[in-house]
């Protein structure tokens, strides 16, 4: 039986801490979907369009891994696509609340999907995208945070 899991998010830009998560995932499945929600309330910084492709450009190196938009719930995305797992990346205990929430509602929504937590690397558990955007927007180097594209790319949206 093939694996398939998707790895929801807004990725709004891509970091280095979702890649990391992108590469443990691997160890779980044998296929992974990178799902950029488009239905995001918020305003994102990066249209839909643009944070596919710079996942595209950032995780360009690895097999069994696709990156897809989707619109709508994330339950129907999974199904259609039959993947029975869903990637979360856990960086502090502060995210479990929020989490946990979610990862029932998907339940409720879905009993045949599991929502699995990974840890990433120690020294990216700080990194967030909306700190990203913040430091970049206010000309901070973050260089070493985010792929070389992103990084221009933020440079580009934002100035600097
Ligand atoms: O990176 P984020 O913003 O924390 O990701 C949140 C995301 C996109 C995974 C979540 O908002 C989501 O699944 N959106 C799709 C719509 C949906 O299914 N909502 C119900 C979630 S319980």
């Amino acid at each position: 039986m093939t694996r398939i899991a998707i790895y929801p998010g807004s990725f709004d830009p891509v970091t280095r801490g979702h890649e990391d998560i992108v590469r443990r995932s691997l160890y779980l499945a044998d296929e992974l979907i990178v799902a950029v929600a488009a239905n995001q309330e918020k305003e994102p910084l990066f249209t839909i369009d643009e944070r596919v492709e710079l996942l595209k450009i950032a995780l360009g190196d690895l097999s069994g891994v696709e990156v897809r938009s989707f619109d709508g719930l994330l339950t129907e995305f999974a199904r259609e696509h039959k993947a029975h797992i869903i990637i979360r990346g856990l960086r502090a205990f502060s995210d479990f609340d929020y989490e946990s929430q979610m990862a029932l509602m998907n339940r409720q929504l879905d009993p045949d999907l599991e929502t699995v937590f990974l840890v990433p690397a120690l020294h990216l558990t700080y990194l967030s995208s909306s700190l990203v955007r913040e430091v970049a927007r206010l000309r901070g180097d973050v260089s070493s945070l985010v792929h070389p594209a992103v990084d221009e790319a933020l440079r580009a949206k934002l100035g600097g």
